[in-house]
């Protein structure tokens, strides 16, 4: 969480922050901040709020102009989200200039010694504990920066990715990374670097960038080669320059009114996208190279361990049931939070696989770390290319889906589950689990999804029409069966953090052991009732759901009959092989729960106290 951006070079440093601020919101926007320097005086603005509350604010306070500057967008851990806690943090003398995602672990026993040394704090931050050990050791050791910043780090624990800058040393902006990401664009003949959480704040700029490894930190200096070095054995590294391959229209909002929005949109061709150069079906098979290569490691698996968060996790429930059912491989699907704290027992005939959108979640990254000790093959499915997941997993399948901006996830969902029914059915095949004719069925159900999405879009205005009856609602239980009980789950995360209504979901069947006590006429439940799974029982509890005068949305199959007598509102989606139905159901709820919000007026790509990366635990 927590987004940090800087600029040194030749432009205007004001607007490159700004923007690059703007971009980098969705990891936290409980305050911004920046600092520039215009040549003589530190300029420096920070307050509680959005980037666009931190733009009025610096029109007035500060001077704008400068080369060189560094920015903030906070995701509160130590100290209320308020102005004082707000980054950038200045050292005790006023020379030295901080930016910081993470969390200093040992800030409180640092704070206490740099007090006995006459240091002060203005605010409760553990940041500003560290630019001033950074300050301390500089002095002390009559050091520069960027030797003062390689000891500080070695006397810390936990979490960072910062950039500092010297008042002293104006030309320079020292950067660190462990454990959160930091990126460094690559202007041309090194006349301009960009420094940022990741490449978004630079894209228009730059296509050359080197994404800092953990323990790694950067002197950059303008018009001269980055130096990349180890913060512990002060080693240089190869600073490998890698092409990056965003660009701009895949981070603006293409004329929807969110990227929610926008990105329920784009769901047809991200999972086209997905599949691409994977799902051959005319040659009837499927390509993943990180599953080639590892064939045997998945054969002999003895079982399969998913460990996730959040949506990605429910991704996981839902692989969780096509893994055994067409590969027959036994599956556990594990919160990373609990699963990297429990001692598990894993063996080296584990199979591990990790989900994350991000591929920063700490949780995720340090079950990976955990299952990696104990001798599991480890296997990432992430979105973001060249995140800390995706590095630290042993071999892994990219989703494919495109930068997802809006906090909550919509087709990061339907695309992890792509990729994981495309890895369960190329283990079936090897493993003779599936016939040969069922492999080339479900080849060809899967390739036509994307279509199917398309045609269910529609219903976005129908869908709109139901949300218009249940903005004022309180409650919502969503149900659903067999692989859409994780879809039910996802419905009801889904409306509870962009429209703040508390839902929660449930196996249809588990209804009766306690929640149908809620049910009277005020409670909307969503029922997920697709024509192939579990219908007529699912039928029985809708109506159970009716006879205590429950008002029912139903998710049907198209040309239902019997739901739509019962229900107070049915939403139709294409038939399709129930494997593949979340694909499918899961739109309406992702459309539902926006109409929702919008009504509510909530925000809906930045829901209070979210941030889409979770980088701290
Ligand atoms: C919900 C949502 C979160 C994330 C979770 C894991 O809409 O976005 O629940 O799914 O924080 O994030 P990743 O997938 O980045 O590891």
């Amino acid at each position: 969480m927590c987004g940090i951006t800087g600029y040194i070079g030749f432009r205007e440093a004001y607007p490159v922050i700004i923007n690059g601020l703007q971009r980098l919101e969705y990891r936290g926007y409980d305050s911004a901040g920046i600092m520039l320097y215009d040549g003589n005086q530190i300029q420096l603005a920070k307050t509680k709020g959005k980037v666009s509350n931190l733009v009025e604010i610096a029109k007035s306070d500060i001077s704008t102009s400068g080369v060189v500057g560094i920015g903030h967008t906070r995701w509160a851990t130590h100290g209320v989200p308020n102005d004082v806690n707000s980054h950038p943090h200045l050292s005790q003398s006023g020379n030295l200039v901080i930016v910081h995602n993470g969390i200093i672990e040992n800030y409180d026993a640092i704070k206490k010694e740099l007090i006995t040394r006459g240091y002060t704090f203005k605010s409760d931050t553990d940041t500003e504990v560290l630019v001033n050990l950074i300050e301390e050791i500089k002095t002390k050791e009559n050091v520069k920066l960027g030797k003062a910043v390689q000891i500080a780090l070695n006397q810390v624990v936990g979490a960072y990715a910062i950039a500092v800058f010297d008042k002293e040393k104006p030309d320079e902006i020292v950067v660190a990374k462990l454990g959160s990401p930091i990126a460094i664009g690559v202007g041309k003949d090194f006349k301009e670097f960009f420094i940022a959480s990741d490449a978004s704040p630079f894209i228009e700029y730059t296509k050359d960038a080197i994404y800092l490894e953990d323990e790694e930190m950067a002197i950059i200096k303008k018009g001269r080669e980055v130096n990349v070095r180890k913060i512990k054995s002060d080693k240089l590294v190869d600073s490998n320059i890698q092409e990056l391959q965003l660009n701009l229209e895949q981070i603006e909002k293409g004329g929807y009114e969110h990227f929610m929005l926008k990105e329920i949109h784009e769901q047809p061709r991200a999972i086209t996208d997905t599949f691409r150069g994977r799902l051959l079906r005319d040659e009837g098979i499927i390509k993943m190279a990180g599953v080639e290569d590892n064939m045997k490691k998945f054969l002999n698996a003895n079982r399969i361990i998913i460990v996730a968060c959040g949506t990605s996790w429910h991704a996981g429930l839902v692989a969780e049931y096509i893994f055994e059912e067409f590969a027959r491989i036994p599956v556990e699907v594990e919160y990373a939070s609990e699963f990297r704290y429990r001692n598990p027992v894993i063996t080296e005939k584990d199979v591990v696989i990790a989900i994350s959108q991000s591929g920063e979640t700490a949780d995720t990254l340090a079950a990976i770390k955990l299952a990696k000790k104990r001798g599991a093959f480890v296997f990432g499915v992430c979105n973001v290319v060249g995140s800390s997941i995706a590095r630290e997993t042993h071999a892994g399948a990219y989703t494919h889906a495109g930068p997802e901006i809006g906090v909550a996830s919509t087709k990061a969902f339907t695309t992890q589950i792509t990729v994981l029914s495309l890895m369960a059915l190329r283990l079936a095949r090897a493993k003779g689990t599936m016939s040969s004719s069922d492999y080339r069925m479900h080849l060809q159900e899967l390739e036509l999804i994307p279509r199917k999405v398309e045609q269910l879009l529609n219903v976005d205005g129908h869908v709109k029409e139901i949300a218009k009856e249940y903005l004022l609602s309180t409650n919502c239980l969503y149900l659903g069966r067999g692989y859409n009980f994780p879809v039910a789950l996802e419905g009801a995360l889904k409306l509870k953090e962009i429209s703040y209504i508390h839902a929660e979901g449930y196996p249809a069947a588990e209804m009766k052991h306690g929640p149908i006590a809620l049910i009277d006429d005020r409670m909307p439940v969503i029922v997920i009732a697709t024509s192939k799974g579990h219908y007529e029982k699912v039928v029985s509890n809708i109506q159970e759901i009716k006879s205590r005068k429950g008002k029912i949305i139903a998710v049907v199959t198209e040309g239902d009959t019997t739901v739509k007598e019962i229900a107070d509102h049915t939403i139709e989606i294409p038939e399709v092989e129930e494997a593949f139905s979340p694909l499918l159901t899961t739109i309406p709820l992702q459309l539902l729960s926006y109409h929702i919000a919008v009504m509510r007026n909530c925000n809906v790509d930045q829901p209070r106290n979210l941030a889409k990366s979770v980088t701290v635990e």
